[in-house]
């Protein structure tokens, strides 16, 4: 077989979000190669995060109270090791990127201007001009990039497949990002793969996640036999601005924090009756009101007029931006939204030093499951966790792998390949929405797992699609397995949270399959 192959001493980093690119300066000068599909700076969930990253910055905050909040979203399946490192780490971290030249938000004392998120005991949300939080701490790190001679970026590239030997990763395999232009899987062989390309959003119809993220990173270490960890637990955001655009944008909770306030189209408030800290009840209590109020055709809505009357466009300007190309004004009138796939707990299992299972992997940001978000992950602690993960794992990439001088690496393609068939990536978000969704019963997920199974048969030598095709495979038969409610994962057929079952999961690709 024609094997093409090009062998480098860089570390290849799968990704270009907050996690990947704070991960590549954290190495330097260890000689990095950072695979990006899209130009930097696109394409990554890390550059759509409104909210910000979640710190306690001072009193009468403290990391203690973070990481309580953070046990207590989880619903009984966080690792408390890991809850509390993240948490002491976390203030550390807003220094050096405020060193880095990230622009958060101060007030007139140079503090820290920190927003309100559902289920945080104090506002302790770092912020960057409003709601553009991760897009402007990425401006900073990508001009940081582009100065560091150790980072060599690729743009354009996407990870198709991991190659192992024994269980320990020898490379991975790479494709152009462009599906109009085709071309086989090359093999960059390298001394150790950090993945950081972001979780599965994607996978459902409605969805916050950019367009290309949709659980390949994730599908591709399962397919090289890695353990997959709490693959069940998906968060839907409860407000995605519901306007008929694919990806939905989003109205950040920090709004809600504001006082905005959750109507349905008769004026009634609904989220009183439902959990008494209202609109800022905990992410998967609003997510499944709100989608109980769609499904009743209640249309529910945003009402930000009291809360924050004309001041909207000006505290919020990616939220209000949304509404102009949806033809809403939120200073006039509410804003439609609906729950939409928006961050995956679940992901590939590491350690505290964000090992995978398999030899010479690391993973760190959204396609990571390290133990920090269980069953419920706490607003604004998935930038955090990027940040303190990738130092982490860099940490432990630079101590473990000699640095040898690295030459450039060019990339030749050569004619052949396949691309997800566009019909059957619709098919597969359709089968997720309709029975891996905000409610899930036994007979949905049987369903949806036979679904899944004759659509993979349908392009079994397309690795971008067979790697969507795992990870849906993956949450749907852990969902099927967790016989219970818990956090974002709720079963119609057992509404109870089960003590016996309050662990993660964890489940190989083989054993899904066998389901
Ligand atoms: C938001 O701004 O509402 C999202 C924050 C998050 O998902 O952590």
């Amino acid at each position: 077989e024609d094997v093409q192959e090009v062998e480098t001493n860089r570390i290849v980093i799968v990704g270009a979000g907050l996690a990947a690119l704070y991960a590549a300066l954290n190495l330097a000068p260890h000689p990095v190669l950072m695979i990006s599909p899209d130009p930097l700076g696109e394409g990554a969930s890390s550059a759509w995060a409104q909210g910000g990253v979640a710190a306690a910055m001072g009193d009468p905050d403290s990391p203690d109270s973070h990481s309580k909040d953070t046990l207590a979203a989880g619903a009984g399946t966080v690792d408390p090791a890991v809850a509390q490192r993240v948490t002491q780490e976390a203030r550390d971290h807003i220094l050096d990127l405020t060193r880095r030249g990230a622009p958060f938000d101060r007030d007139s004392e140079g503090g820290y201007v920190l927003s309100r998120e559902a289920a945080h005991s104090y506002a302790r949300v770092v912020r960057v001009k409003g709601d553009q939080a991760g897009a402007e701490i990425m401006r900073a790190l990508i001009a940081e990039v582009m100065a560091t001679p150790s980072i060599q970026v690729l743009e354009g590239v996407m990870a198709a497949g991991l190659e192992t030997e024994d269980g320990t990763v020898q490379g991975v395999w790479v494709e152009p990002s462009d599906m109009d232009h085709r071309a086989a899987p090359l093999l960059i062989k390298a001394p150790a793969v950090l993945l950081a390309g972001g979780g599965s959003g994607g996978l459902y119809k409605l969805t916050t996640n950019p367009p290309r993220i949709r659980g390949q990173v994730i599908g591709m270490a399962a397919r090289a036999g890695a353990q997959i960890a709490d693959a069940e637990f998906v968060q839907f955001h409860p407000t995605a601005i519901d306007m008929g655009e694919d990806p939905a944008p989003l109205a950040t909770e920090a709004l809600r924090g504001e006082g905005a306030i959750l109507v349905n189209k008769d004026g009634e408030r609904f989220m009183q009756a439902v959990h008494p800290d209202g609109e800022l009840a905990p992410r998967d209590v609003v997510a499944r009101a709100i989608y109980a109020q769609t499904q009743a055709g209640k249309r529910p809505a945003l009402d930000t007029r009291a809360a924050l009357g004309d001041a909207v466009t000006r505290q919020f300007p990616a939220v209000a931006a949304a509404c102009a190309r949806g033809g809403i004004d939120p200073v006039k009138g509410t804003i439609p939204v609906a729950a939409a796939a928006h961050y995956h707990m679940g992901g590939i299992a590491t350690d505290l030093q964000g090992r995978a299972t398999l030899g010479q992997l690391w993973v760190c940001g959204e396609a990571s499951s390290t133990g920090l978000h269980g069953a419920n992950r706490l607003a604004s602690n998935g930038l955090l966790e990027a940040l303190v993960f990738a130092r982490i794992c860099a940490r432990d990439i630079a101590a473990t792998t000699a640095p040898d001088p690295a030459e450039e690496v060019t990339l030749t393609f050569r004619p052949g390949g396949q691309a997800p068939d566009p019909q059957a990536v619709e098919q597969l978000r359709q089968i997720m929405t309709d029975h891996v969704g905000v409610l899930r019963d036994a007979t949905g997920l049987q369903t949806a797992l036979r679904q899944i199974n004759l659509l993979e048969g349908a392009q079994p030598d397309c690795p971008a699609f067979r790697n969507m095709t795992a990870t849906a495979t993956l949450i749907t038969a852990a969902a099927l397995l967790r016989e219970e409610s818990r956090g974002a994962h709720c079963r119609l057929d057992f509404p109870e949270t089960n003590g016996k079952v309050g662990t993660r999961s964890l489940m190989t690709l083989d054993a899904a399959l066998r389901l």
